[in-house]
């Protein structure tokens, strides 16, 4: 595979397969993931990987905290989206079309309020994924160094599109901010920005055939002296 072809078929995956992934393999995609760049080589990411009793640990906070209303706590400090009615409203555009498109796979309409609640509390089951990433930032870096843990996630992702697997970045895991710290034992200066369901994905499973629209390049590229 190339990275063009990574790129390209790389989709959020919303369904796995239980097939475990080992430690050794896993370490070796986040060994080549180190080689991601970043501003005066910082490194600002750190990542807690979670398989096993330990993933199972994890979803039965989310399932104590978060399991009657999975929308109920939000995030105040570096929430997880910016404020809407403040920019541009194509953004809230394409975040509520993503959205609608995900339920249109699953068949979930708009009125069924539950079952969308219940299909987005799968997040805190890692879409059924073996291993789950938690990427951790110190507080005091700045926007640019989160913008490279950025460059570390979408490595990951790639990296395991050459591999067979899929990947689901979860900011949604943000929620849990709280209870997470103290049960990773993280210290005062840490922030747990993300998540990551990773695994073989269920290519048979509808919502994995979802393929989010992009605007064109034309709307995002400008192209100056050519
Ligand atoms: C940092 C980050 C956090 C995300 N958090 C979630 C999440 O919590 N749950 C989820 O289902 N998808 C999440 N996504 C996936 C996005 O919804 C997805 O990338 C976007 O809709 C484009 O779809 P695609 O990844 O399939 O191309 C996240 C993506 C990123 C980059």
């Amino acid at each position: 595979m190339n990275v063009t072809q990574a790129v390209r078929q790389r989709i959020s995956t919303r369904a796995f397969l239980d097939t475990p992934i080992s430690q050794e393999d896993l370490g070796d995609l986040l060994a080549t993931a180190q080689r991601s760049p970043s501003g005066g080589n910082l490194q600002p990411w750190r990542t807690i990987a979670v398989a096993g009793a330990a993933r199972d640990a994890v979803i039965e906070i989310a399932n104590k905290v978060l399991l009657a209303d999975p929308m109920a706590v939000v995030p105040q400090e570096r929430p997880v989206y910016p404020d809407f009615k403040q920019i541009d409203p194509v953004y809230d555009v394409r975040r509520r079309r993503v959205g609608e498109m995900m339920y249109d796979t699953l068949g979930i309409p708009k009125e069924d309020k539950a079952a969308r609640m219940a299909w987005f509390f799968r997040n805190y089951q890692f879409f059924g994924a073996p291993v789950g990433l938690f990427f951790i930032i110190d507080t005091r870096m700045g926007y640019g160094q989160w913008a490279h843990m950025g460059m570390y996630m979408q490595t990951i992702a790639l990296l395991a599109e050459e591999r067979g697997w899929g990947t689901c970045m979860q900011e949604c895991w943000a929620r849990l901010r709280v209870e997470l710290h103290a049960h990773f034992g993280l210290s005062e200066t840490d922030m747990l920005y993300s998540g990551m369901s990773i695994g073989c994905p269920d290519r048979s499973a509808p919502v994995n055939t979802l393929y989010a629209e992009r605007a064109e390049p034309s709307e995002v590229v400008r192209f100056d002296g050519f």
